[in-house]
């Protein structure tokens, strides 16, 4: 059994961070996204991991994440040229995956269910294939599944705009080598891409075994500002080690799950957690209020904010308003004058989004 993670694509809906930088490697808990899905594949058992990437973040990418050795895995970057849909990322991946079995994993979801128990499924009913369900709110965002009282899945469509079922096609999956034969018979959709819903249509069409199980635990998508929010929220209040490595004044306080890691300061401030705080950052007369994450080198002085997520080398200064629900890009300053500003003067990127609320 092998993996195939896909981190190529075109990062547009987090924009603009995603300018400068590859969407799986946004920081969810000061973690990449892409982590946690290679995390959660080696804790299957599957250590020979082949990751999609794409010419313009690839580089970041591999470097950032390594051979595989951190996860006890051998990682094997392919590039697709152009994202030319997830049916073509297979394709791109035909000679790494050979005649292996593999799980297809889309390198920005993030699902808390371990993939043991449908892996079993998978191996001991022989299964072409078997997708992962979700019911949402919005079905038309996603692929779609109708399905049989069995559990048989009838009929797949990518982003309908009158779905057949609120049941969305979660970004994990499972096939035998089957799906090469599948992929290479259906055509590009409407929107110019190889759809692997097309695929596993073309498989049920063909009488292969096609299943569907619902997910039980969270699935996050993370797409945009609020999804990564959330999952930020999800993963603090799940998956957080308490650790103060940095060092604490006797002024600060520091109350509930809090994890903070060397060479940080932290000066006559409050950090209530859940919250984290990466590697040689400076806080100095804050109010760090749950479900924050403060990424490495990120400077804050007198400043009041929760649940945010700050970026790497962010600097927030004299800011006396709380900053709520936010994101700050890598390297971002934020900078009011001491005396109540008479004017307010930006620099800000394509796609920002400011708020004076
Ligand atoms: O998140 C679940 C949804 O993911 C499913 O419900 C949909 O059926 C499925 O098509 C997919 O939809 P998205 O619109 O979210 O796909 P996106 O373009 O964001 O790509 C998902 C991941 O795959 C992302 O990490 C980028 C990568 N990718 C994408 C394309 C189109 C590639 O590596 N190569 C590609 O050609």
């Amino acid at each position: 059994m092998k993996a195939l993670i896909l981190s190529g694509g075109k990062g547009t809906r987090l924009r603009p961070l995603t300018y400068t930088g590859a969407k799986q490697l946004v920081p969810v808990a000061n973690k990449p996204i892409l982590w946690y899905g290679i995390e959660s594949i080696v804790a299957a058992g599957i250590t020979d991991i082949g990751i999609i990437i794409s010419p313009e973040t690839g580089e970041e990418i591999a470097e950032k994440t390594g051979n595989g050795e951190r996860f006890g895995a051998k990682i094997t970057y392919i590039v697709q040229d152009h994202p030319l849909g997830l049916a073509h990322a297979v394709k791109v991946a035909q000679p790494f995956l050979g005649d292996s079995p593999f799980i297809m994993y889309l390198g920005d979801n993030l699902i808390q269910d371990s993939l043991n128990s449908f892996l079993d499924e998978f191996k001991s009913k022989h299964l072409d294939g078997l997708i992962l369900l979700r019911s949402v709110p919005n079905p038309t965002a996603f692929g779609v599944a109708k399905v049989d009282e069995q559990g048989r899945v009838l009929q797949l469509v990518e982003k309908p705009k009158v779905p057949p079922s609120n049941l969305a096609l979660v970004g994990v999956y499972f096939f035998s080598p089957t799906i090469h034969d599948a992929i290479a018979s259906i055509k590009p959709s409407a929107r110019g891409e190889l759809e692997i819903t097309d695929a596993i249509q073309e498989l049920i069409d063909t009488q292969k075994t096609v299943e569907a199980l619902k997910l039980e635990g969270w699935w996050l998508d993370t797409g945009k500002k609020d999804d990564l929010l959330e999952a930020n929220r999800i993963i603090l209040d799940n998956k957080l080690d308490i650790v103060v490595e940095a060092e604490v004044d006797e002024k600060s306080q520091i109350s509930g799950r809090v994890h903070i890691e060397k060479s940080s300061k932290i000066i006559n401030s409050t950090i209530r957690g859940p919250v984290i705080i990466g590697q040689n950052c400076h806080i100095e007369n804050c109010f760090i209020g749950p479900y924050t994450s403060i990424g490495d080198n990120a400077t804050l002085i007198d400043a009041d904010l929760e649940h945010s997520v700050i970026l790497e080398g962010a600097k927030i200064v004299e800011i006396h308003q709380r900053i709520v629900d936010s994101l700050i890009g890598r390297r971002a300053k934020l900078e009011m004058a001491p005396q109540r500003p008479k004017a307010l003067r930006f620099m800000v990127g394509d796609d920002s989004h400011i708020e004076l609320v």
